[in-house]
Protein backbone atom coordinates (compact mmCIF):
# COMPACT_ATOMS: atom_id res chain seq x y z
CA UNK A 1 0.00 0.00 0.00
CA UNK A 2 1.59 3.51 -0.87
CA UNK A 3 1.78 5.89 1.71
CA UNK A 4 0.28 9.08 0.74
CA UNK A 5 1.26 12.52 2.30
CA UNK A 6 -0.22 16.24 2.28
CA UNK A 7 2.02 18.95 1.58
CA UNK A 8 0.36 22.27 0.61
CA UNK A 9 -3.55 22.16 -0.55
CA UNK A 10 -2.17 18.47 -2.13
CA UNK A 11 -2.63 14.79 -0.99
CA UNK A 12 0.02 12.99 -2.80
CA UNK A 13 2.56 10.15 -2.50
CA UNK A 14 4.52 9.92 -0.21
CA UNK A 15 7.90 9.52 -2.76
CA UNK A 16 6.98 12.23 -4.51
CA UNK A 17 6.03 14.65 -2.19
CA UNK A 18 8.16 17.74 -1.83
CA UNK A 19 8.83 20.88 0.04
CA UNK A 20 10.92 23.98 -2.37
CA UNK A 21 14.58 24.57 -1.12
CA UNK A 22 14.02 28.22 -0.66
CA UNK A 23 11.13 27.01 2.33
CA UNK A 24 12.56 28.72 5.40
CA UNK A 25 11.75 25.61 7.15
CA UNK A 26 14.78 24.02 4.98
CA UNK A 27 16.85 27.21 5.45
CA UNK A 28 16.64 28.22 8.85
CA UNK A 29 14.56 25.41 10.98
CA UNK A 30 11.92 28.11 10.69
CA UNK A 31 9.09 25.53 11.30
CA UNK A 32 7.06 24.12 14.44
CA UNK A 33 6.19 20.66 14.57
CA UNK A 34 3.88 17.92 16.52
CA UNK A 35 3.71 14.42 16.72
CA UNK A 36 0.59 12.83 17.37
CA UNK A 37 -0.13 9.38 18.53
CA UNK A 38 -2.89 7.31 16.90
CA UNK A 39 -4.17 4.48 18.22
CA UNK A 40 -7.44 2.04 17.35
CA UNK A 41 -7.83 4.84 14.94
CA UNK A 42 -7.95 8.06 17.14
CA UNK A 43 -5.53 10.41 17.84
CA UNK A 44 -4.46 10.82 21.29
CA UNK A 45 -4.00 14.07 23.63
CA UNK A 46 -5.25 15.73 20.19
CA UNK A 47 -6.75 18.84 21.65
CA UNK A 48 -3.21 19.34 23.55
CA UNK A 49 -1.18 18.84 20.38
CA UNK A 50 -3.52 21.82 18.67
CA UNK A 51 -2.95 23.89 22.03
CA UNK A 52 0.58 23.12 21.65
CA UNK A 53 0.56 24.19 18.31
CA UNK A 54 -1.30 27.53 18.70
CA UNK A 55 1.72 28.65 21.17
CA UNK A 56 4.18 27.51 19.20
CA UNK A 57 3.25 29.31 15.90
CA UNK A 58 2.33 32.44 18.23
CA UNK A 59 5.49 32.42 19.91
CA UNK A 60 7.21 32.63 16.40
CA UNK A 61 4.43 34.78 14.64
CA UNK A 62 3.68 31.99 12.31
CA UNK A 63 -0.17 31.89 11.27
CA UNK A 64 -2.01 28.97 11.20
CA UNK A 65 -1.86 27.45 8.18
CA UNK A 66 -6.13 27.19 8.01
CA UNK A 67 -8.54 27.48 10.41
CA UNK A 68 -8.07 24.76 13.50
CA UNK A 69 -10.93 23.00 12.41
CA UNK A 70 -10.26 22.66 8.69
CA UNK A 71 -6.75 21.35 9.78
CA UNK A 72 -8.30 18.27 12.37
CA UNK A 73 -10.21 17.14 9.27
CA UNK A 74 -7.01 16.94 6.69
CA UNK A 75 -5.14 15.20 10.08
CA UNK A 76 -8.06 12.73 9.82
CA UNK A 77 -8.27 12.40 6.08
CA UNK A 78 -4.55 11.85 5.95
CA UNK A 79 -5.03 8.83 8.94
CA UNK A 80 -7.65 7.51 6.91
CA UNK A 81 -6.11 7.61 3.47
CA UNK A 82 -3.04 5.83 5.01
CA UNK A 83 -5.20 3.33 7.19
CA UNK A 84 -3.40 3.81 10.08
CA UNK A 85 -5.17 2.27 13.37
CA UNK A 86 -1.81 2.64 15.58
CA UNK A 87 0.97 4.96 14.70
CA UNK A 88 1.55 8.40 14.36
CA UNK A 89 0.81 11.76 12.76
CA UNK A 90 3.21 14.08 11.96
CA UNK A 91 2.57 18.02 11.25
CA UNK A 92 4.73 20.65 10.15
CA UNK A 93 4.40 24.19 9.65
CA UNK A 94 7.21 26.42 8.54
CA UNK A 95 6.90 30.43 7.78
CA UNK A 96 6.95 29.45 4.01
CA UNK A 97 9.30 30.34 0.98
CA UNK A 98 11.42 32.85 0.40
CA UNK A 99 14.69 34.49 -1.14
CA UNK A 100 17.06 33.60 1.50
CA UNK A 101 17.36 36.37 4.17
CA UNK A 102 17.58 36.16 7.80
CA UNK A 103 14.85 38.54 8.61
CA UNK A 104 11.29 37.77 7.40
CA UNK A 105 8.12 39.12 6.11
CA UNK A 106 5.00 39.22 8.44
CA UNK A 107 2.82 38.77 4.98
CA UNK A 108 4.27 34.59 4.45
CA UNK A 109 1.85 32.34 3.66
CA UNK A 110 3.36 29.18 5.76
CA UNK A 111 3.96 25.31 4.47
CA UNK A 112 1.90 22.65 5.76
CA UNK A 113 3.42 19.17 5.47
CA UNK A 114 1.47 15.96 7.00
CA UNK A 115 2.10 12.66 6.98
CA UNK A 116 1.44 9.14 8.91
CA UNK A 117 3.11 6.21 10.16
CA UNK A 118 2.12 2.92 11.08
CA UNK A 119 3.82 1.15 14.09
CA UNK A 120 3.47 -2.31 15.55
CA UNK A 121 0.77 -3.57 17.83
CA UNK A 122 0.71 -1.18 20.78
CA UNK A 123 1.43 -1.96 24.44
CA UNK A 124 -1.99 -2.93 26.06
CA UNK A 125 -3.12 -2.14 29.56
CA UNK A 126 -2.15 -4.13 31.93
CA UNK A 127 1.91 -4.75 31.17
CA UNK A 128 4.44 -1.20 30.55
CA UNK A 129 6.58 -2.58 27.71
CA UNK A 130 10.11 -3.52 28.34
CA UNK A 131 12.15 -1.15 30.10
CA UNK A 132 15.00 0.84 28.07
CA UNK A 133 18.28 2.10 29.35
CA UNK A 134 19.22 6.03 29.46
CA UNK A 135 22.50 7.97 28.75
CA UNK A 136 22.61 11.35 30.18
CA UNK A 137 24.39 14.52 27.90
CA UNK A 138 24.81 18.11 28.32
CA UNK A 139 21.56 20.25 27.36
CA UNK A 140 23.40 22.14 24.51
CA UNK A 141 20.35 23.43 23.14
CA UNK A 142 18.70 27.17 22.84
CA UNK A 143 16.78 28.71 24.98
CA UNK A 144 13.48 28.43 23.73
CA UNK A 145 12.88 24.74 24.07
CA UNK A 146 9.31 24.96 25.07
CA UNK A 147 8.63 26.23 21.08
CA UNK A 148 8.48 22.75 19.42
CA UNK A 149 10.47 23.74 16.43
CA UNK A 150 12.13 21.50 13.80
CA UNK A 151 15.94 22.69 14.87
CA UNK A 152 15.94 19.51 16.44
CA UNK A 153 20.26 19.18 15.92
CA UNK A 154 21.56 18.67 19.72
CA UNK A 155 18.59 16.78 20.43
CA UNK A 156 19.44 14.01 16.99
CA UNK A 157 23.20 14.26 18.25
CA UNK A 158 22.05 13.67 21.92
CA UNK A 159 19.99 10.49 20.44
CA UNK A 160 22.63 9.24 17.88
CA UNK A 161 25.27 9.09 21.32
CA UNK A 162 22.59 7.03 23.24
CA UNK A 163 22.55 5.12 20.30
CA UNK A 164 26.08 4.61 20.10
CA UNK A 165 26.46 3.59 24.03
CA UNK A 166 23.33 1.08 23.52
CA UNK A 167 20.66 3.23 25.14
CA UNK A 168 17.23 3.96 24.03
CA UNK A 169 17.35 7.93 24.91
CA UNK A 170 19.58 10.61 26.40
CA UNK A 171 18.40 12.70 29.25
CA UNK A 172 19.57 16.15 29.01
CA UNK A 173 21.70 17.67 32.01
CA UNK A 174 21.74 22.01 31.87
CA UNK A 175 24.66 23.86 33.46
CA UNK A 176 23.03 23.44 37.32
CA UNK A 177 23.41 19.50 36.67
CA UNK A 178 19.59 19.00 36.19
CA UNK A 179 18.09 16.71 34.08
CA UNK A 180 15.75 18.63 31.90
CA UNK A 181 13.98 16.14 29.79
CA UNK A 182 15.03 14.05 27.46
CA UNK A 183 16.18 14.23 23.28
CA UNK A 184 12.67 13.44 22.50
CA UNK A 185 10.22 12.48 25.66
CA UNK A 186 10.28 13.72 28.61
CA UNK A 187 12.10 12.50 31.62
CA UNK A 188 10.65 11.29 35.31
CA UNK A 189 11.42 9.72 38.23
CA UNK A 190 9.34 7.90 41.53
CA UNK A 191 11.30 8.10 44.98
CA UNK A 192 11.36 6.21 47.38
CA UNK A 193 8.46 7.76 48.87
CA UNK A 194 6.64 6.94 45.61
CA UNK A 195 6.36 10.74 44.73
CA UNK A 196 6.97 11.64 41.09
CA UNK A 197 9.33 13.89 40.49
CA UNK A 198 10.12 15.61 36.88
CA UNK A 199 11.11 19.10 35.50
CA UNK A 200 8.82 22.06 35.91
CA UNK A 201 7.30 23.93 32.78
CA UNK A 202 9.65 27.28 33.52
CA UNK A 203 10.52 27.28 29.21
CA UNK A 204 13.55 24.80 30.08
CA UNK A 205 11.62 21.64 28.62
CA UNK A 206 8.90 21.04 26.39
CA UNK A 207 5.51 20.81 27.91
CA UNK A 208 4.47 16.95 26.74
CA UNK A 209 1.24 16.28 26.21
CA UNK A 210 1.84 12.93 27.60
CA UNK A 211 3.60 14.59 30.26
CA UNK A 212 0.27 16.96 30.92
CA UNK A 213 -1.98 13.78 30.71
CA UNK A 214 -0.12 11.88 33.43
CA UNK A 215 -0.02 15.18 35.55
CA UNK A 216 -3.54 15.32 35.63
CA UNK A 217 -4.52 11.75 36.24
CA UNK A 218 -1.73 11.51 38.87
CA UNK A 219 -4.50 13.59 40.77
CA UNK A 220 -7.15 11.34 40.43
CA UNK A 221 -5.03 8.57 41.21
CA UNK A 222 -3.77 9.97 44.59
CA UNK A 223 0.11 10.26 43.41
CA UNK A 224 2.27 12.86 44.49
CA UNK A 225 3.47 15.39 41.59
CA UNK A 226 6.65 17.03 42.22
CA UNK A 227 7.35 19.47 39.42
CA UNK A 228 10.93 20.35 40.60
CA UNK A 229 14.37 19.67 38.63
CA UNK A 230 16.40 16.51 40.04
CA UNK A 231 19.68 15.51 39.36
CA UNK A 232 20.93 12.09 37.57
CA UNK A 233 22.19 10.83 41.56
CA UNK A 234 19.06 11.25 42.48
CA UNK A 235 17.39 9.75 39.51
CA UNK A 236 20.22 6.61 39.77
CA UNK A 237 18.83 6.15 43.45
CA UNK A 238 15.29 6.39 42.29
CA UNK A 239 12.82 3.43 43.05
CA UNK A 240 11.40 4.14 38.96
CA UNK A 241 12.51 6.37 36.31
CA UNK A 242 10.32 6.42 32.78
CA UNK A 243 10.05 8.87 29.70
CA UNK A 244 7.00 9.85 28.46
CA UNK A 245 6.03 11.08 24.46
CA UNK A 246 3.86 10.12 21.99
CA UNK A 247 5.30 7.42 20.83
CA UNK A 248 6.71 5.75 23.55
CA UNK A 249 3.89 7.19 25.45
CA UNK A 250 4.92 5.69 29.07
CA UNK A 251 8.18 3.60 28.51
CA UNK A 252 9.79 2.24 31.71
CA UNK A 253 13.73 2.43 32.29
CA UNK A 254 15.81 -0.12 34.11
CA UNK A 255 19.00 1.80 33.35
CA UNK A 256 21.02 5.38 33.94
CA UNK A 257 24.50 5.94 32.97
CA UNK A 258 25.31 2.46 33.57
CA UNK A 259 23.40 2.19 37.32
CA UNK A 260 20.35 0.05 38.07
CA UNK A 261 17.11 1.26 38.73
CA UNK A 262 14.93 0.18 41.51
CA UNK A 263 14.74 -3.76 41.41
CA UNK A 264 14.53 -3.99 37.88
CA UNK A 265 11.48 -5.44 37.75
CA UNK A 266 8.99 -3.43 39.55
CA UNK A 267 7.15 -0.41 38.21
CA UNK A 268 4.35 -0.23 40.30
CA UNK A 269 4.02 3.64 40.21
CA UNK A 270 4.81 4.04 36.42
CA UNK A 271 2.80 1.19 35.86
CA UNK A 272 -0.64 2.91 37.49
CA UNK A 273 -0.14 5.92 35.78
CA UNK A 274 -0.29 3.90 32.64
CA UNK A 275 -3.33 2.12 33.15
CA UNK A 276 -5.07 5.21 34.03
CA UNK A 277 -3.83 7.10 30.52
CA UNK A 278 -4.56 3.94 28.82
CA UNK A 279 -8.20 3.78 30.65
CA UNK A 280 -9.09 7.31 29.69
CA UNK A 281 -7.80 6.91 26.21
CA UNK A 282 -9.80 3.93 26.00
CA UNK A 283 -7.08 2.57 23.86
CA UNK A 284 -7.82 -0.45 22.11
CA UNK A 285 -5.51 -3.65 21.77
N1 LIG B 1 8.94 14.46 20.74
N2 LIG B 1 10.47 16.70 25.00
C1 LIG B 1 10.97 16.73 23.74
C2 LIG B 1 12.27 17.42 23.50
C3 LIG B 1 10.27 16.11 22.70
O1 LIG B 1 10.76 16.17 21.45
C4 LIG B 1 9.05 15.44 22.98
C5 LIG B 1 8.26 14.76 21.91
C6 LIG B 1 8.58 15.43 24.31
C7 LIG B 1 7.29 14.77 24.68
O2 LIG B 1 6.18 15.47 24.17
P1 LIG B 1 4.82 14.70 23.84
O3 LIG B 1 4.42 13.98 25.09
O4 LIG B 1 3.86 15.78 23.49
O5 LIG B 1 5.09 13.78 22.69
C8 LIG B 1 9.32 16.08 25.28
C9 LIG B 1 8.27 13.87 19.61
C10 LIG B 1 7.60 12.58 19.92
C11 LIG B 1 9.26 13.80 18.46
O6 LIG B 1 10.03 14.73 18.32
O7 LIG B 1 9.24 12.83 17.69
Amino acid sequence: MSRIAYVNGHYCPHNRAAIHIEDRGYQFADAVYEVCGIRGGKMLDEEAHLNRLDWSLGELQIPWPMARRALQVIMREVIRRNHIRHGMIYLQVSRGQARRTHAFSKHMTPSLVITATSTSRPQNAQTLPQAVSVITRPDIRWQRVDIKTVALLPNSLARHAAQEAGAREAWLIDGEGKVTEGSSSNAWIVDQQNRVHTHPINGRILNGTVRQALIRLAQKEGIEIIESPFTPEEAYNAKEAFLTSSNALVQPIDQIDGHKIGNGSQSEVSQQLWRAYYIENQIAP
